[in-house]
């Protein structure tokens, strides 16, 4: 109702909140990247900023409307979307909704042609933004992850809660058709142990979790 969530909760506060996927160029016309359409993160940042907070929302590639209210910081790749997190801080929580790429490929300066042989992609790893800043001395007071897994969910996201050193981790089952849908199911990861949302809109998941960080905040 109007009444449950007043649009001053969050007032004063700055909010951080990465959504979509990356992309990692392999050459000028191609790129590595992971399925993400972006939308619960960009319902998490509309969410935020209707309960007063001041959201910026670090994006990769996706094609989405920036929320109303909502400051946005279009990146491409996972190294781009690192430093536009450090530039945004300090902020007093932060939401790491992105699939980021967990590597990026030395890519060719010129478009690679198609040859006798396929090219070898040579691959190295992206920082980990999340697992960065949660132990960096600019951590938010409230860190929260997101997990897609697509088996032993519960037990992934508990030991990426404490391996990243987030505070929550919001682990989704992506092994059915959640990429891309209107619907989510998800798991609330937390110090005290695990509540299981039941199947809701994107919307409300995002409604409910940045009640939670009002809450929290
Ligand atoms: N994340 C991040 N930077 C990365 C990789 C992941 O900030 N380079 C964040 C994601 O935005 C998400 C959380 O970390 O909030 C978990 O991402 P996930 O890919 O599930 O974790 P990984 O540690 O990369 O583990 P996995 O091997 O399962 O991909
Ligand atoms: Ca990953």
């Amino acid at each position: 109702s109007f009444l449950a969530t007043p649009a001053d909760r969050l007032n004063g506060k700055h909010i951080l909140v990465t959504a979509g996927p990356t992309h990692e160029p392999i050459d000028p016309v191609r790129y590595i990247a992971n399925r993400s359409s972006g939308r619960q993160g960009f319902a998490i940042a509309e969410a935020l900023a209707r309960l007063g907070a001041r959201v910026t929302l670090v994006s990769g590639p996706v094609a989405l409307p920036t929320p109303t209210g909502v400051t946005r910081l279009d990146v491409e790749t996972a190294r781009e979307m690192a430093e536009a997190v450090a530039a945004a801080l300090p902020a007093d929580a932060a939401v790491m909704v992105a699939a980021v790429g967990d590597w990026h490929a030395a890519a060719a300066p010129q478009k690679l042609k198609k040859g006798e042989t396929p090219p070898t992609l040579v691959l190295s790893e992206n920082p980990d933004i999340l697992a960065t800043l949660a132990r960096s001395p600019q951590r938010p007071k409230l860190v929260v992850g997101f997990a897609a897994e697509t088996e032993r969910v519960i037990e992934h996201a508990t030991a990426k809660r404490l391996r990243k050193g987030a505070d929550w981790i919001v682990a989704n089952d992506v092994s059915g058709d959640v990429m891309g849908g209107e619907a989510n199911t998800v798991h609330l990861v937390t110090a005290d142990g695990v509540e299981d949302w039941e199947r809701l809109p994107k919307a409300e998941v995002a409604r409910r979790l940045a009640a939670r960080i009002a809450d929290a905040l």
